[in-house]
């Protein structure tokens, strides 16, 4: 069950919208950072806030690359794979994560700290090859540079 606060904050917003299906998105990411991902109970529930059938959530949560329907590590990578940062590399970046990693684009590392996913053009082109990780962006992106992260954001969950 939500907490009672994000519950409410997110039934006022939607009350106040005179459009309230374009919170469709607002409202399952706000569920879904509250649950780590979108389980088919938070899924529900978010329809049920919406007034909208799951269905409806569902259709659009599979096309939206940023709704996890399946739990996820700690630090999702999105590896941007589309024309740009293919051109520059965006797929030795990939299997540089996944051989690093041990997995394969979709999972998600033995100890639960990464995710892979792979994403379209995250807006960084001129930054190319370019991933997000947890919504921050990192590009010109070389092995090298992917060890420091990596190590980084290993650090950091210690
Ligand atoms: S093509 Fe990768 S950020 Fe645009």
């Amino acid at each position: 069950m939500l907490p009672i606060e994000l519950k409410e904050s997110l039934k006022t917003r939607i009350e106040q919208s005179s459009h309230p299906k374009e919170l469709v998105v607002d409202v399952m990411m706000a569920v879904q950072e509250h649950y780590g991902y979108l389980s088919d109970e938070a899924l529900d529930e978010s329809a049920q806030l919406l007034n909208l059938p799951p269905m409806e959530l569902e259709e659009i949560a599979t096309f939206y690359t940023f709704i996890y329907r399946e739990p996820v590590g700690r630090y999702v990578i999105h590896v941007c794979d589309s024309v740009v940062c293919w051109m520059n590399g965006a797929e030795s970046i990939q299997d540089y994560l996944c051989r690093k990693l041990e997995i394969k684009p979709g999972e998600t590392t033995k100890d639960g700290l990464f995710t892979l996913l792979p994403v379209c053009c995250i807006g960084y082109c001129d930054r190319s090859p370019a991933i997000l990780i947890n919504k921050k962006v990192y590009g010109e992106l070389t092995p090298g540079k992917l060890d420091s992260i990596l190590e980084k954001l290993r650090k950091e969950a210690e």
